[in-house]
């Protein structure tokens, strides 16, 4: 309950949190469907706000797999760092589109998975497509892209960069999520 109730004071103080509480643990888990938890893999977060995706990540992956948290909030950053204390992840406090500088050159290219919470719908058509290519440029060959929307307003700027998408729907979160997979070579 204490988490849901900080989770409130944060979106109170800061518009782009976006939710009024954390991802319910049945998202969560439908979201994570994607990822195949038996293979090492590195993960990028952005926006993981008090850790609802977080920390059944961290649950479940495997000893060698990373983990790399993007949050623009310094409330939850701060909250993450307390709260994490696991060699297999890294905190960052910037903003999605500048993941690019706080990844180590090896890693552009090779990240299996990035899952996104942040609400693209708050971010002007240029903004969009720039988080949507550096996104595109750190994933690898096969790498997938999950992220979990309000609305399906993230459908023309995907087409854009990735050229495909397929969606499924979670009414029983608040609010419900559209939960989008997009590949990054289109199949
Ligand atoms: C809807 S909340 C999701 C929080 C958490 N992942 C969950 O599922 O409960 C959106 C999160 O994205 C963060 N955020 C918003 N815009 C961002 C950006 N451009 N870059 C990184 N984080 C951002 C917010 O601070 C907040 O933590």
């Amino acid at each position: 309950m204490g988490k849901k109730i900080e989770f409130f004071k944060t979106f109170v103080k800061d518009r782009d949190v976006a939710s009024v509480i954390p991802t319910s643990p049945r998202c969560v888990k439908k979201v994570c469907t994607n990822i195949d938890f038996s293979k090492d893999f590195t993960l990028v977060e952005y926006g993981p706000g008090n850790g609802a995706f977080t920390h059944y990540l961290i649950e479940n992956m495997s000893p060698n797999s990373r983990l790399i948290l993007i949050e623009a909030n310094q409330n939850f950053v701060s909250a993450l760092k307390d709260s994490i204390d696991d060699p297999r992840v890294e905190i960052h406090n910037v903003l999605a589109g500048n993941v690019e500088s706080v990844l180590s050159d090896e890693l552009i290219g090779n990240v299996d998975y990035v899952l996104s919470g942040i609400p693209f719908s708050f971010l002007e058509w240029d903004r969009k497509i720039e988080v949507l290519q550096a996104t595109k440029k750190i994933l690898k060959d096969d790498g997938k892209f999950l992220a979990y929307q309000t609305s399906g307003h993230l459908k023309k700027p995907v087409m854009e960069v990735f050229g495909n998408f397929e969606t499924d729907f979670e009414p029983l979160n608040i609010p419900p999520y559209f939960i989008y997979k997009i590949h990054k070579n289109g199949h």
